[in-house]
């Protein structure tokens, strides 16, 4: 892939119609979810598709989430039984992503689902994205902006940092709300594949106890070294040894804090932001327990994959 000019684009009515115009015409745009910044392109247009895995450089055998404005436009896509229904009708828009089906005649390029008969399909509810997906009318595959194993985007000059010169443009809605990518539910028991930004304990209340995720389905999300910052991580550490930086959790010294008050919801906003920051730093990088409930369960996820030997 030769080198362009990556545009910010500004989060107005023309710079949703620049970015929906780069889709329809095969490009690839980053926008704001209310997770992390999605890479998106058009989901039927395999050209488009096989360029959200060359500018990640992603193993093309690990499939796409496809983002879609509501459950209708979701059944174009995908079979969904009452379960199913039921979550998507309680958490969309929001975090949450569900792997079901194909549907007949969905027309999606098959390296989307990277050849399973299953399709990850998520209902966004940041405004911008809701826009885009809108102007643009079509279903659109993003996995989130960053370098496949790097930590995900929670602002728009992560995906710079990341992409710049591999991607058309990058519309600009400022830093995430939720900072933790989607909880992904799927399968036959109903499992968490993936623990993220809509707490497991929200979902079971409707679903009742999810079985756990099963060995035969491989997910980047999923390798034991994923979101991994270039310093090597240590966690547990209640205080920095001889050059490390820390990163703090509840009243504590530290460099960098996720939540002084111990909020994990606040945590969870500044997980990947303080990532960055504490790798841009190029100093091993030590991490304060985090509590390992609701939304706690998903950033100790995130940590252990961030602290996994490479
Ligand atoms: O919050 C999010 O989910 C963000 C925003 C941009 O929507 N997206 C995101 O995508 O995190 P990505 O590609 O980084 O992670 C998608 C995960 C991967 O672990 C992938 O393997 C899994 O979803 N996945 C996709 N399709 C699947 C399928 N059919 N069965 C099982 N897992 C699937
Ligand atoms: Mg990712």
């Amino acid at each position: 892939m030769g080198v362009i000019t990556t545009r910010m684009l500004k989060p107005d009515a023309d710079g949703v119609a620049a970015a929906a115009d780069l889709l329809a015409g095969g490009a690839l745009v980053a926008f704001p979810t209310e997770t992390v910044y999605g890479l998106g392109g058009d989901a039927r247009n395999g050209r488009a598709v096989a360029g959200i895995f060359a500018a990640k450089g992603r193993p093309s055998f690990n499939p796409l989430i496809v983002h879609v404005p509501d459950l209708d436009a979701a059944q174009s896509i995908g079979t969904f039984d009452a379960p199913m229904r039921r979550l998507a009708q309680a958490f969309w828009p929001g975090p949450l992503t569900l792997v079901v089906p194909l549907a007949e005649g969905h027309g999606l390029s098959p390296l989307v689902t990277a050849g399973l008969e299953t399709v990850a399909i998520r209902v966004p509810a940041h405004p911008l994205a809701r826009d885009l997906l809108a102007a643009f009318g079509g279903a659109v595959a993003a996995p989130s902006a960053n370098p496949s194993g790097r930590i995900s985007p929670t602002t728009p000059a992560h995906v710079l940092a990341g992409l710049d010169g591999k991607i058309a443009a990058i519309l600009d809605g400022g830093a995430c709300a939720v900072g933790l990518e989607s909880t992904i539910i799927g399968g036959t028991p109903l499992a968490l594949l993936r623990p993220g930004g809509l707490a497991v304990e929200e979902i079971e209340a409707i679903t009742g106890p999810l079985a756990r995720a099963g060995t035969a389905i491989t997910a980047p999300g999923q390798l034991a070294s994923h979101y991994a910052p270039s310093s090597a991580v240590r966690l547990n550490a209640n205080c920095a040894q001889a050059g490390e930086v820390l990163l703090g959790f509840g009243p504590m010294q530290s460099d960098l804090n996720l939540s002084a008050s111990g909020d994990l919801v606040e945590a969870a906003a500044n997980l990947f932001g303080h990532l960055h920051r504490l790798d841009a730093m190029q100093r091993p990088i030590a991490v304060a327990p985090v509590p390992d409930c609701g939304l706690g369960r998903a950033i100790n996820d995130r940590l252990r994959r961030a602290a996994a030997p490479r």
